[in-house]
């Protein structure tokens, strides 16, 4: 038996060779020789009894997971907008040249690789990088420099300066749940003893129920982007019948531009297991999946530390707070780099070991999620505000905000703004306030939430924040007037043609379309006729797509040419017809092989 191969066996049965872990495991894997050999993939189908196709389908559908030699240090580039407003791609190509390095591909004695990757979730610290998965933010020369001479000296990414991992949290403005002070199991007890909450008595009524009820009353919606009802979604979880109920936390923020579950992660971690505590108690679940993403390395270990203490003090495990029918645990999972898995069905599949491509709905995650299993799944910080509801009541959260937008929601700003970083409002502020709050100036336009949100301009400042006018997931991109809104949208096209999953083929070609498309104009050999292929693609992604990411794909090009029209249009090399494809045409050969038809058979996306 080789080292390798013994090092395989214990990763494997770590996880209890469960094939639903296999994204674990490969992860894990990897770390061995910083790749994943085809000698590693048969022998891990082996012990776990896969087909050898379906690890490696899995292992090459994640951008993390590499099935060539990687080099013995990965060196990913995030490529927000904000990265590159703050001179990513400079400090790559000084980083390239300082190695000699060719961007994307290994070095010749297989030390090295460098590229690029989508946002990190760091864009109130850019340029930030990852070194074989651990973040490393505020990148400048001299850290570039001083990074370039630990590899040259081969140091352990273990042994390099603490420092340059150092991750500030940045918090600006607090409120209910940035402010929060929560006792561990203080969210708990209130839940399984109802009659302290809202003033009821708890004679007629059981644990869960009241609990239930006070969420709905709440009128909490989920803050992952879709903002549904979450008291509606517990219900029907509770309701539905199954062998066993699951809880998972959707913590892939994979949206550029937000990185406000990053810091609720960090210190409000109690919170977050509070809540989906809670939301076990009144669905009925036995056991609960943190989602974290694959770019929050650098967290697992303090949110493992946070479970052992938590299940030490009877906070998880069986008998919880000493409640005979409450028992709960929670397993985290790291993702590998793939956006679409924060789509909740794609994240499911992910979960269970899958390449992580949305699945058709219905039926939704309530019936059908974790092993077609009722599943709860929500954002982290839906249940930080539902462990605060578990304590402190409906009424007392509905009165926070504005009459359709209850509570507060937590902003992560970032761009052009004197004070990046977290800000939660009660839901209600003006996209002006916030402005004013983290030291923008001369403001051009604000992307609410991230690239698949809206665009707005200066004569929108007065817009709120709130699910009736301007909902968000949390991003507030802040561009002032030196930046070139094309550009920032030809930046979110090359973002989804690199996260497409390539499932379905609007979405697929698509995607690629429109990054053709717009680079063609960045050349300034776009016509008329480009912006006319935007639209009918706008129509066939809305239309035709197989989820949220295929629908909103168009979003930021549909708001940017209504409001900056003008920045397309001098870099237009004429306004006359200049066709450069045939899209029907492509689209056409496209839909034969998928067996599709133009108007698309599938349900909606979430958001
Ligand atoms: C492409 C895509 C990416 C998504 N990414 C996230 C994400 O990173 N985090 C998140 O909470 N929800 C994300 N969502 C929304 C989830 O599908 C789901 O609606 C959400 O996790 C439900 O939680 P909530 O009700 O608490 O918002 C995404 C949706 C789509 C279509
Ligand atoms: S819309 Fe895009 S991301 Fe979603 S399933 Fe289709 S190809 Fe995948």
């Amino acid at each position: 038996m080789t080292q390798n191969s013994i090092e395989l066996d214990s990763i494997a049965d770590r996880w209890a060779r469960d094939p639903t872990a296999l994204l674990q495991i490969l992860r894990e894997a990897q770390e061995i020789e910083g790749w994943l050999p085809p000698s590693t993939l048969s022998h891990l189908a082996r012990l776990l009894g896969l087909p050898r196709a379906r690890v490696e389908g899995v292992a090459g559908f994640y951008s993390f997971l590499h099935l060539e030699r990687a080099g013995r240090y990965r060196v990913l580039f995030s490529d927000s907008i904000t990265d590159r407003m703050a001179g990513n791609l400079a400090l790559l190509d000084h980083f390239c040249k300082s190695l000699w390095l060719e961007q994307g591909k290994a070095s010749g004695d297989g030390l090295v690789l460098a590229d690029t990757t989508s946002c990190t979730g760091m864009c109130d610290q850019g340029p930030a990088i990852l070194v074989n998965g651990w973040a490393v933010p505020r990148m400048t020369r001299d850290r570039i420099d001083q990074i370039v001479e630990l590899i040259r000296t081969r140091t352990p990414v273990e042994d390099w300066p603490s420092e340059l991992f150092r991750i500030e949290d940045n918090i600006h403005r607090s409120d209910i749940v940035l402010g929060s002070s929560l006792e561990p199991g203080e969210a708990i007890r209130a839940a399984i003893t109802p009659a302290l909450r809202d003033g009821q008595t708890a004679a007629s009524d059981s644990g869960p129920r009241a609990t239930l009820e006070a969420i709905k009353r709440s009128n909490l919606c989920g803050r992952g982007g879709a903002g549904f009802s979450t008291g509606f979604k517990w219900e029907a979880c509770r309701r539905a019948p199954g062998e066993m109920h699951y809880v998972v936390c959707n913590a892939d923020e994979g949206e550029p531009g937000t990185f406000k579950d990053r810091v609720l992660l960090t210190r409000y971690a109690d919170l977050l297991f509070e809540g989906m505590t809670v939301c076990a108690y009144v669905t009925g679940a036995r056991k609960g999946f943190l989602y974290l993403r694959g770019e929050y390395r650098h967290l697992l270990s303090p949110l493992e530390d946070v479970l052992v203490r938590r299940r030490a003090a009877g906070l998880l495990g069986e008998q919880i707070c000493g409640h005979p029918g409450l028992g709960f645990d929670i397993e985290i999972h790291l993702g590998a780099g793939a956006y679409v898995c924060g789509e909740e069905s794609a994240l499911i599949e992910s979960l269970e070991g899958k390449r992580g491509v949305p699945r058709n709905r219905p039926p939704y995650p309530v019936t059908h999620g974790y092993l077609q299993q009722p599943t709860t799944v929500n954002n982290v910080e839906t249940f930080c505000a539902a462990a605060l509801i578990a304590l402190r009541g409906g009424e007392w959260y509905r009165n926070i905000g504005t009459a359709r937008s209850a509570g507060t929601k937590v902003l992560s700003v970032s761009g052009d703004c004197a004070r990046p970083g977290l800000y939660e409002y009660p839901f209600g502020v003006a996209v002006g306030q916030v402005l004013e709050d983290c030291g923008a100036q001369r403001t051009q336009a604000v992307q609410i939430s991230g690239p698949s949100g809206t665009c707005i301009d200066s004569t929108e400042f007065g817009r709120r924040i709130a699910f009736e006018d301007l909902p968000t997931a949390g991003a507030f991109m802040v561009f002032d007037e030196t930046r070139d809104i094309f550009e920032v949208a030809r930046n979110f096209t090359h973002f989804f043609a690199h996260e497409s999953c390539g499932f379905c083929t609007p979405c697929r070609v698509g995607t690629t379309l429109l990054r053709n498309i717009m680079d063609k104009i960045h050349r300034g050999k776009g016509s008329q006729h480009e912006l006319n292929q935007i639209f009918r693609l706008s129509r066939l992604l809305e239309s035709a797509s197989h989820c949220g990411l295929g629908s909103t794909a168009c979003n930021p090009l549909l708001d940017t040419i209504k409001r900056f029209r003008p920045t397309y249009e001098r870099r237009l090399e004429s306004l006359e017809f200049e066709p450069a494809f045939d899209l029907d045409g492509a689209l056409d050969r496209a839909r034969t092989i998928a067996g599709r038809a133009e108007s698309g058979e599938h349900p909606g996306a979430d958001r």
